[in-house]
């Protein structure tokens, strides 16, 4: 059944020496590493690898790119804007190198799996030194060795994706952290390049995930936010488990408080997982759940094997089975052959949902993803109307969610704070994501604190601290 594909141990152990070599040049030198990651959380857990192996390899964080003796950018693809992005970042990065000859220039992540992106970025830009995909993250000693001697290379790594279990990482937050629990996705959704750039969808072993969980908790992690294209579909691959049981067995790990998940596909969003999430203890009331569309002929046209009305019923399970929970997602306007009819289906749906944030996108074609190929493109200035009339339609929406905690009190994770003149403002989230500002000191960074909602402004819950 299981076809997962590991990392030997011999292997990891020749990168892991590799690093030990390494390290007797680079660590007398002082030198210093800047990444800069692009995209989704899966990249913000994969850069977080990286770092923790060029820590390895005996390198600091440097504060700014200017600072760096290597910069690597750890590139998205899911929409098109960020690749443009991308060859700019690159393009502006010569005269840092010509400043520094000794600079190495990398570049990672999913836009260098497509198809011929790794070699044209080498040869496009000679100040580039590394270009690595997603899939062969664990051979970044050997990579870099490659590079000392003076080498350009391009690494994607081919079929067969094996999982590394056991990579090093460096996080920048004490209190909060991502596991990932599968990687790559099954579900060709008709416009997105993920299953594409990460391969298909293989499960980590429950025990590993657990090993994972339990030890970054010993080290005073309280907040783990489980990572997955589909989180649901976990353990598909697998002989046994599944997501909701994974759930349970995670949710007694010793200094857990907070036990997140994303993203939810809601064709896999069972009564299992709905009974895990009442059930536990740990497990927060929120769930991402993309949509993606309001029109049952748009979610037929992307694949997404579900209805209109099947996602509003796990909406409604849910607020059942968890009064409290509170509903963020995903929505594309503008793909092919939406018409302005099934665009307000999509408006209406948000409207009945009452969703508490949207992150909104004008559909964006692919190269090679079958929506690309598809007739009736819609024109860019219809689909950016439409993304402003959603968008609006959605910051009402916030408004009326944020309007139901005015006198709430609940206790909140302190994730950061702004200067604001003469006063700090500290914000941070209640368990069911929402976010609420107040004023505070700084020290409270990382802490746990009851907060009570004062007000709702346009945007954002203010808040007071309430002591005892
Ligand atoms: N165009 C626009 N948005 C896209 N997404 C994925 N692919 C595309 C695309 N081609 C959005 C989806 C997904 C989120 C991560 O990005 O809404 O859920
Ligand atoms: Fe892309 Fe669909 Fe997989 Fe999400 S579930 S990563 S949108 S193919």
């Amino acid at each position: 059944m299981s076809e997962r594909k590991f990392v030997p141990q011999a292997e990891l152990d020749r990168q892991f020496s590799i690093c030990d070599q390494l390290k007797k040049e680079i660590e007398p030198r002082g030198l210093t590493f800047y990444v800069e990651t692009f995209g989704c959380q899966m990249n913000v857990r994969d850069s977080e690898t990286i770092k923790g192996i060029l820590t390895n390899i005996g390198y600091g964080e440097a504060p700014d790119k200017e600072h760096a003796d290597l910069i690597l950018y750890n590139t998205c693809c899911v929409r098109e804007h960020a690749e443009k992005r991308l060859m700019g970042n690159i393009g502006a990065l010569k005269e840092l190198k010509e400043a520094n000859p000794g600079l190495i220039i990398g570049v990672c992540g999913c836009m260098m799996q497509q198809e011929g992106v790794a070699k044209k970025l080498l040869r496009r830009f000679p100040h580039v030194n590394l270009v690595f995909g997603t899939h062969v993250l664990h051979r970044l000693p050997e990579m870099l060795a490659h590079v000392f001697a003076g080498d350009r290379l391009a690494m994607t790594g081919e079929e067969d994706f094996a999982i590394a279990e056991g990579l090093p990482q460096l996080r920048d937050n004490p209190r909060s952290a991502f596991v990932n629990i599968t990687f790559g996705c099954n579900n060709f959704c008709t416009y997105c390049i993920v299953p594409y750039v990460r391969g298909r969808e293989r499960s980590r072993d429950p025990e590993a995930i657990r090993a994972e969980v339990a030890a970054l908790c010993a080290s005073g992690v309280t907040e783990i936010t489980l990572l997955g294209q589909n989180v649901n579909s976990y353990a598909n691959d697998l002989e046994s488990g599944s997501f909701a049981e994974l759930l349970s067995l995670l949710n007694d790990v010793p200094g857990l408080k907070r036990l997140r998940f994303m993203s939810s596909h809601p064709k896999d969003l069972n009564d299992d997982v709905i009974r895990a999430i009442r059930e536990t203890d740990k497990v927060c009331h929120h769930v991402h759940l993309p949509v993606q569309s309001g029109s049952n002929a748009i979610l037929r046209r992307m694949n997404r094997r579900y209805t209109r009305e099947q996602y509003l019923e796990i909406i409604r399970k849910l607020r059942e089975a968890v009064p409290d929970i509170e509903f963020t997602t995903d929505i594309i306007v503008g793909f092919p052959g939406e018409t302005e009819e099934m665009f307000h289906e999509t408006l209406s749906l948000v409207e009945e949902v009452g969703f508490a944030a949207a992150f909104t996108f004008a559909y964006s074609p692919r190269n090679g993803t079958p929506a690309a190929r598809m007739e009736d493109q819609i024109p860019e200035d219809s689909k950016k109307r439409r993304l402003y009339e959603l968008n609006d339609l959605q910051a009402q929406k916030t408004v009326e969610n944020n309007q139901k905690y005015i006198g709430y009190t609940g206790e909140l994770l302190v994730e950061g704070c702004d200067d604001r003149g003469t006063e700090t403002m500290l914000y941070g989230k209640y368990q069911n994501f929402k976010m609420v500002y107040f004023p505070g000191d700084p020290s409270l960074l990382n802490r746990y604190v009851n907060v009570r909602v004062l007000r709702a402004e346009r945007n954002s819950l203010i808040g007071e601290q309430i002591h005892g």
